[in-house]
């Protein structure tokens, strides 16, 4: 078979990161006789510098045309003080936006070879950790209405949080449909005490929990959610929240599994259609050194093979060559713990040569 794959670098880490996940797909191509095709674009700073623009329209034009999106990462301080709307990052949301892609999954594991490189005690993640935070994409505050208007304290900013019933239907959809291929528990992470939103937001998600009778359904509010997350984090299966709540939370996710730099993504639109990228951003304090971990983005693009390509094999191949690499005791500065490491391009090298 052949598979478009549209391929923004960006920037900082970005072109390093996907550089050495393409590595590995392509020995996956070899191995079992697919051709992965590339159609490299441009978005984010490297747009910016070389067009004017963090979004150009070609690009839009053939992500659509491809059958996914690879993604590093975009953003950084060279491009921090322009306006909103010019900066690398409203890209991201510019592209997530046009190609559909509201529910963003973004599985939290540890591997039990890296239980010594979280930060919580070997007792909390005991036996492994294995969550998924189904985060809704393409609504809430990032897209609401936002402006600045005079107030009697001084010119003021707002950014508007607001959830339609579709929206969180079909997030909610998307996290019962994980839930029963996992261990049924749902827990939708809201501040209903508090914001109109979330109080719909809670109502919507129970509405479409009764279609689910098998799967627990938990509510929590954020702030005791993330707390949570770090005194007990294995009580959780599939968390599902909003827009800035998944953001966040993913965040603190990551670090439990050891480093920002293992966190892969899926951005799914309705459909096959996906958007694959590391959680982490551009990481501009590494960047070009060869230090950053490629396994967030390599471990993304074994999503890409499950979900968009429909290769659970090709994609449990991916999975196993990163637990072979991890298991030999190959660590990236990041999850090293006082061990020797290696740098990007090798951890990409040998990984492939474990496929
Ligand atoms: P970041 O995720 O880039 O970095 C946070 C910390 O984690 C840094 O110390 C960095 O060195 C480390 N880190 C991140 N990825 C790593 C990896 N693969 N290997 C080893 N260490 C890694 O977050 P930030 O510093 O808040 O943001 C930097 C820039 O990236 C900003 O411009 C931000 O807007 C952008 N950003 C982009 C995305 C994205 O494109 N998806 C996501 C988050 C942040
Ligand atoms: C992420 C990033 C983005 C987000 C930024 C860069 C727009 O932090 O993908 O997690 O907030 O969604
Ligand atoms: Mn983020």
């Amino acid at each position: 078979m052949n598979y478009d794959i549209a391929v923004v670098k960006g920037d900082g880490i970005g072109p390093e990161v996907v550089t050495e996940a393409i590595k590995v797909l392509d020995k996956i191509g070899e191995k079992y006789g697919h051709t992965f095709h590339y159609n490299y674009v441009l978005a984010g700073g490297a747009a910016i510098d070389a067009t004017g623009k963090c979004l150009p329209t070609d690009t839009v034009d053939i992500c659509k045309g491809s059958h996914a999106v690879l993604l590093g990462a975009v953003g950084g301080p060279k491009w921090d003080d322009l306006p909103g709307d010019e900066r690398p990052e409203r890209a991201l949301l510019g592209l997530r936006k046009a190609l559909g892609l509201f529910a963003n999954l973004r599985p939290a594991m540890v591997f039990d070879e890296l239980a010594d490189a979280s930060p919580l005690k070997a007792e909390i993640i005991d036996g492994g950790l294995d969550i998924v935070v189904v985060r809704e994409l393409t609504g809430g505050i990032y897209f609401g209405e936002k402006g600045t208007k005079k107030t009697d304290m001084g010119p003021a900013a707002y950014d508007i949080e607001q959830y339609s019933e579709g929206e969180v239907k079909r997030i909610a959809a998307v996290a019962f449909d994980m839930a029963m291929k996992r261990n049924k528990k749902v827990t939708s992470v809201d501040k209903a005490n508090v914001l109109e939103s979330s109080r719909l937001w809670r109502r919507v998600v129970a509405e479409v929990g009764k279609n689910y009778p098998e799967v627990e359904l938990e509510n929590l509010y954020v702030d005791n959610a993330a707390m949570q997350l770090v005194r007990n984090p294995k009580q959780f299966d599939v968390l599902v929240t909003s827009n800035i709540f998944g953001d966040i939370l993913s965040d603190e996710a990551s670090q439990i599994t050891g480093s920002i730099g293992m966190l892969p993504s899926a951005s799914l639109a309705t459909g096959n259609f996906g958007m694959y990228e590391p959680v982490h951003g551009s990481a501009p304090d590494i960047a070009g050194q060869n230090l950053a971990n490629p396994i967030a983005t390599i471990l993304s693009v074994a999503m890409m093979l499950r979900y968009t390509f429909e290769l659970s094999q090709e994609a449990d191949d991916i999975e196993e060559a990163v637990k072979k690499f991890l298991a030999a005791g190959y660590r990236t500065p990041d999850i090293c713990a006082g061990k020797e490491s290696i740098g990007t391009k090798e951890t990409g090298d040998k990984i492939a040569s474990l496929i």
